[in-house]
């Protein structure tokens, strides 16, 4: 996002966490929600729809495609998709700050006829679209990049299906070919060797589609129709990870979230924090529309143990990354995180900021080109954190600052409405000081 107006929020150390919260949708399911509703025949409903800019940069995007976008004063979002055939977009789409619209959106696109270009923030234009690139042009469409980035212009056409093996554990890389598979002539089938988050699978059979999985391969036919749906999109995970891990800072600590996600592809997280000490229950389990949503409850650690996050678990746990590295100073054994190379390519590079920030507050961190260690046993002071507008980063940092010596200042903390607006007033009603 652009750093025009960077606002400064500080916290304060906190005493403890204590509440019961309902947090806005997963902004994974929204993205595919959104974009598979505005490619379908009829109109869909989606209560508690994400918040965050990203899931509202797909559906800007979906209204210059043709699709008819309507929100409501309580958040409900209604998308009248458009029957299968999109509208040539009269300019560019522009994807924002988010790399899922750009990337899922290339293959949901690529096999209609027509000239598709798609732009981004300064941070957007600077990560990889090889990736997508690459299946896409095998499947039959022609993608042009600048220099591997974005601005990129997708020449949509007939496709034919593929099988592809996923070089890298990405679900935005399997989504666009999945999409794009949805509108290709024959079966397109994708194998990976990590099975990454699979709510486009979910989405898709929602709206309609048939999928056939494998052990370790998901196919889809060509030339399926979407049927709009009404759905509530679960309370996002990835947004929790904040306040679960602010709850692990304190023994008395005591979270309700209701209604969260509890996708077993991402849920990885709460085994990890479960290993930390987090006390976790999970309630009232049901499935919606194949995701599994529960309330959870969740108690503070009476000891905080350390991480070792390798293999391939980094590639589930993604996005949590930076916010259990900035934790880590507090555990009693350290953090380590390695094999997580893609943290480098993200909305900023990661693992470069996180060891930034960290040394920023006081911390002894060690850097490795896959990922970082971060000693326990270690107190951390009040410092000026940089977010370089990632919404992960102020967010991650003001959860380690809830546990700090004095003040925290946050520079750039209005990136968090990426994904979680509600982020900085929640934390403060959460953290008792
Ligand atoms: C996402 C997949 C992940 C994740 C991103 C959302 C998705 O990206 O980091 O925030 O919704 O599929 P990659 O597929 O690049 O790992």
């Amino acid at each position: 996002m652009s750093s025009t107006a960077s606002t400064t929020e500080v916290v304060r150390p906190a005493r403890t966490v204590r509440g019961s919260v309902r947090l806005p949708g997963d902004k994974s399911i929204s993205h595919r929600y959104a974009m598979l509703a505005g490619l379908a025949h009829g109109t869909s409903t989606f209560a508690n729809f994400s918040t965050g800019a990203d899931p509202h940069s797909s559906l800007a995007c979906m209204e210059a495609l043709g699709a008819k976008v309507v929100k409501q004063a309580d958040g409900t979002i209604v998308v009248t998709g458009v029957g299968g055939t999109f509208r040539q977009p009269a300019g560019e789409l522009d994807c924002g700050n988010s790399g899922s619209t750009m990337r899922m959106l290339a293959g949901l696109v690529a096999p209609h006829p027509g000239t598709y270009t798609f732009v981004g923030d300064a941070s957007l234009t600077k990560r990889p679209m090889q990736r997508i690139k690459g299946p896409l042009e095998q499947m039959g469409a022609r993608v042009q990049l600048t220099d591997g980035h974005a601005p990129m212009t997708v020449h949509g056409g007939p496709l034919r299906g593929i099988g592809f093996s996923a070089p890298i554990a990405s679900a935005q890389v399997k989504t666009a070919v999945l999409f794009a598979g949805l509108g290709a002539e024959g079966t397109t089938t994708l194998h990976e060797a990590v099975r990454t988050r699979d709510h486009s699978e979910h989405a898709l059979r929602a709206f309609g589609a048939e999928l056939e999985r494998g052990r370790d391969s998901i196919s889809i036919r060509g030339g399926q129709q979407l049927q709009a749906v009404q759905a509530t999109v679960p309370g996002d995970l990835s947004s929790a990870a904040f306040f679960l891990c602010a709850t692990l800072l304190f023994p008395d600590a005591q979270l309700v979230l209701d209604d969260m996600g509890m996708n077993p592809s991402r849920s990885a997280l709460l085994d990890v924090l479960v290993s930390m000490g987090l006390k976790l229950q999970v309630l009232n389990l049901e499935e919606k529309h194949g995701e599994l949503i529960g309330t959870v409850q969740a108690n503070g650690a009476p000891v905080l143990k350390g991480a070792e996050i390798t293999g391939d678990l980094p590639a589930l746990i993604i996005d949590e990354l930076p916010v259990l590295a900035a934790i880590g100073p507090y555990t009693r054994d350290g953090v380590t995180i390695r094999n997580a190379k893609e943290l480098r390519v993200k909305e900023s590079d990661r693992i470069a900021l996180v060891v930034k920030n960290l040394r920023v507050m006081g911390a002894e961190v060690e850097e490795f080109e896959d990922g970082l260690h971060v000693p326990g046993g270690q107190a951390l002071h009040g410092g000026v954190v940089d977010s370089a507008d990632d919404h992960r980063i102020a967010m991650a940092f003001s959860v380690a600052a809830l546990r700090a010596t004095g003040e925290t200042a946050i520079q750039g903390a209005e990136a968090a409405a990426i994904s979680f607006p509600e982020f900085f007033t929640l934390l403060h009603s959460l953290a008792q000081e």
